[in-house]
């Protein structure tokens, strides 16, 4: 099975490692524009460097992995679902909804398969809570999640909302996925933003009510320094809660008893690719191009995501907070 890369930086790195691991997967060909980081690739593993995604198809490659900047996504993304390549996207799918949604219908009309890198639902932590929730053990009533950033100044375009589409899609958007993922769909939002520190909304407040009634609140800070746990989700249901710190622990406490027992998982120790879910995700993509499964997260979980960015950048510019979906 050949598999090629547009864009071999960080992300593309881990996807590849991962890919190596499963037989009959070959990193065949790479599309990047920095020499040196695609001489590092071609000695590795033995890819092709190409110019082209026609290229890449006409040698037999059936899968490209989207692994280049935000804001490149979409045109890269058109592209290969026109040759007729199954494309894996990284997250954002795209930096606009509008382009979002123009995939989406790209997709479907092609009957590519198409995944998105929301790696979160792989993450350790969050398939304990959601099995939680999906075997009925902890029915959610209430919520609060917060995503926050240390900064926007490594690397130095991530402040840079031409270039990422702002910090919402950077950042914010894995957890505005998870937030679906395990309560659904979102009915209504009343959105605080506003620029504190960088020229980008760097600070976020919402109150969230999902389409089955569950309620939540969300935070999201672009300027807090990387003090731990930057990333955490509570879920509060009958005397019962489940939460996160990172992609490290997560705990289930039940009862009203001070003195209860908290459940707690440690993945530590456990490898970086594994406990955040790159390495799942790759192998459920594997198994979808093989057509042994339906990608897991899809174009329209891509959309939805980007909705939800989308509705809130809109709600701070035209100073509108409410939001009804
Ligand atoms: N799911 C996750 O947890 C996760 C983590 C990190 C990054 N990402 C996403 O992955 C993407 C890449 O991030 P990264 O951290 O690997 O960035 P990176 O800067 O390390 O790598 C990007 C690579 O793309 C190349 N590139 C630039 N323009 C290109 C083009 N037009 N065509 C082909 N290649 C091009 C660059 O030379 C570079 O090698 C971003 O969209 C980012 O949001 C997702």
């Amino acid at each position: 099975m050949k598999i090629g890369f547009v864009g071999t930086g960080f992300i593309a790195k881990v996807h590849m490692e991962n890919l190596s691991e499963i037989e009959g997967v070959d990193i065949a060909g790479i599309i990047e524009p920095d020499d040196r980081r695609a001489n590092e690739i071609v000695e590795k593993y033995g890819a092709k460097r190409y110019k082209s995604l026609k290229d890449m198809k006409s040698d037999g490659i059936i899968a490209v992995y989207i692994t280049s900047p935000n804001r490149t996504h979409f045109e890269i993304a058109k592209e290969a679902i026109e040759e007729g390549l199954n494309v894996f996207i990284e997250k954002p799918m795209t930096i606009s909804l509008k382009d979002a949604k123009e995939l989406e219908k790209l997709v479907l009309e092609k009957k590519v398969v198409f995944q998105v890198g929301h790696n979160r639902r792989f993450a350790y932590v969050y398939k304990f809570i959601k099995e939680k929730i999906d075997s009925g053990d902890l029915k959610p009533y209430s919520f609060q999640i917060k995503m926050n950033r240390g900064e926007l100044q490594v690397p130095p375009w991530v402040s840079n909302r031409e270039f990422t589409g702002g910090f919402l899609f950077e950042t914010t958007l894995h957890l505005f996925d998870m937030m679906r993922y395990l309560f659904g769909d979102v009915d209504e939002m009343y959105v605080l933003g506003k620029k504190s520190v960088y020229d980008d909304y760097d600070d976020w407040a919402i109150a969230v009510k999902m389409k089955n009634g569950i309620i939540g609140t969300f935070v999201s800070s672009a300027h807090t320094s990387w003090m731990i746990p930057f990333e955490r989700l509570e879920v509060y249901g009958d005397h019962k809660m489940a939460a996160n710190d990172e992609m490290e622990k997560v705990y289930y406490s039940v009862g009203n008893k001070l003195e209860a027992v908290v459940e707690s998982k440690d993945y530590t120790k456990v490898n970086f690719r594994k406990k955040w879910g790159y390495e799942e995700e790759d192998m459920m993509f594997v198994k979808a191009l093989k057509g042994e499964i339906d990608p897991p997260v899809t174009v329209h979980d891509g959309v939805k995501a980007i909705e939800i960015v989308d509705a809130c950048y809109k709600a701070v510019e035209s100073k509108k907070a409410y939001v009804k979906f």
